[in-house]
């Protein structure tokens, strides 16, 4: 008799195609232009660029090992590998982090979705950017508008984690992710060719380290974790679907590459366009959702091409929030043994009570403050900084220390041989680099500059 299929992956590009969807999203396209923005531009991608290498890669070959070896959930998988062991806690920590995360993005992403309309309904037209941070302020501080978008966007990411995960992601990220492409490009090649340019490309590839702190060094590890969906288990969840003949090294690689690519023309697309108007890189949250209508206006056939960005866009920030959500319903489903509907009512309705207050932060809870930050940028500020910064530590040094180097190197050497030599220095990477690197920057920011 055949055993019961685990519901999983088709092949090697169906992983591709889901790990890709997690790992773009609005990471990419919202958040890392605007944290680099906010903290000097070129130095800051630069040390971005090196912990997405030394530190993301290893992190995230580490989550697809553990999924893939136990077969099982963000927290279940420790269980497994590690029987009579307090190792579950990272899984745990995975667990709240998902709800931290999926709190703040499903505003953001709920945000796409109005946009969505104000292209549609040519909402942009004619307008200066003062006018159109007036209206970007205008809207999200209110409390209906924001809030029904996020209800929708928070049950469109339920409806396909309910479908499975299988059946509901590879179809649509295949034609997608390349569209989103091949728009971003085109966006980016108006913005550059805007006069005047050229001082956002000097702000983004020129590096001035005299604008890198301590806390700088740590946002960039943090936008690096957050941007490769690592350190909260989402890739372990993901790892526990992926057959036994897919090279996991060669996907963590591409995943990496694609992540990284559609960060850095983002940055193309942001930048030039801002400098171009004389604009504050500093513009915060607001800064991608008042660039783009502008860049919009400015380019032939710009009305459709507004319309079809803002799509893509729900669609990214969607392939992203299934992921989350999935972590926290393999978990109920098979630690819990609850039934996929009602792990997934429990958890999407227990996240957007959260998510609602993150909306709401813009407006009628905008002086409520914990920490001295809005309840939206604390959730926005820990996911990546505490949760996914520890996370990918205590990943790390898991699989280093405990799981064990034979363990690992035979779970890599599935679905295609890893030459010796790179594995050895994956090894050395995850046993040593990379939690003494990613130790020394979260400690060095906690005590030398105050973690908040
Ligand atoms: N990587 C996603 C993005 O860049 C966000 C995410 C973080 C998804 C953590 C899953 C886990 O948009």
């Amino acid at each position: 008799m055949a055993l019961p299929q685990r519901d999983g992956f088709s092949g090697r590009f169906g992983v591709l195609a889901a790990a890709a969807g997690s790992a773009v999203g609005l990471g990419n396209i919202w958040r890392f232009p605007y944290i680099t923005g906010e903290n000097g531009g070129g130095a800051f991608l630069l040390i971005y660029l090196f912990f997405i290498l030394a530190i993301g890669i290893p992190v995230m070959l580490s989550e697809f090992v553990i999924g893939r070896r136990s077969q099982s959930n963000a927290l279940g998988s420790f269980k497994k590998l590690s029987p009579g062991s307090s190792w579950w806690l990272i899984g745990l920590m995975g667990i709240i982090a998902a709800f931290v995360i999926l709190s703040f993005y499903s505003t953001v992403s709920g945000w796409t979705l109005e946009y969505i309309f104000q292209a549609a309904a040519s909402g942009f037209d004619g307008k200066n950017m003062e006018q159109l941070n007036t209206e970007f302020v205008a809207f999200t501080s209110g409390s209906f508008r924001p809030v029904f978008w996020q209800i929708i966007f928070m049950a469109l990411t339920a409806v396909v984690v309910l479908a499975g995960v299988q059946k509901g992601i590879e179809k649509y990220t295949k034609i997608l992710m390349p569209a989103l492409l091949i728009l971003i490009i085109i966006i980016c090649i108006r913005s550059l060719s805007l006069p005047g340019a050229k001082a956002g490309l000097e702000f983004l590839f020129v590096p001035d380290f005299d604008k890198i702190t301590g806390q700088s060094i740590l946002l960039a590890l943090g936008q690096a974790a957050f941007s490769l969906s690592i350190g909260m288990g989402a890739l372990i969840t993901y790892g526990s679907y992926i057959r036994k003949d897919t090279p996991l090294l060669g996907t963590a690689v591409q995943v990496a590459t694609v992540d990284t690519l559609i960060a850095v023309l983002s940055g193309v697309m942001i930048f030039p366009a801002l400098f171009a108007m004389g604009e504050s890189p500093a513009g915060g949250p607001g800064l991608v959702f008042v660039t783009l209508p502008k860049i919009f206006q400015s380019m032939p056939g710009g009305y459709f091409f507004s319309i079809a960005f803002f799509i893509l866009l729900s669609v990214a920030a969607l392939t992203s929030t299934i992921s989350v959500l999935e972590v926290v319903v393999a978990y109920m489903k098979e630690e819990l043994k609850m039934s996929r509907l009602k792990a997934t009512l429990i958890g999407g309705i227990s996240i957007t009570a959260i998510g609602v207050l993150c909306t709401l932060s813009f407006g009628p809870l905008k002086d409520f403050t914990i920490f001295g930050k809005t309840v939206f940028d604390l959730m926005n500020y820990m996911s990546a900084n505490i949760f996914l910064t520890f996370g990918a530590l205590f990943i790390v040094i898991y699989t280093g220390w405990k799981l064990g180097k034979s363990n690992f190197i035979n779970e890599i050497n599935e679905g295609g041989k890893v030459h010796p030599l790179i594995a050895t220095i994956l090894v050395f990477i995850i046993k040593f680099i990379a939690p003494i690197a990613v130790g020394a920057v979260a400690i060095g920011a906690f005590f030398i500059e105050g973690l908040m």
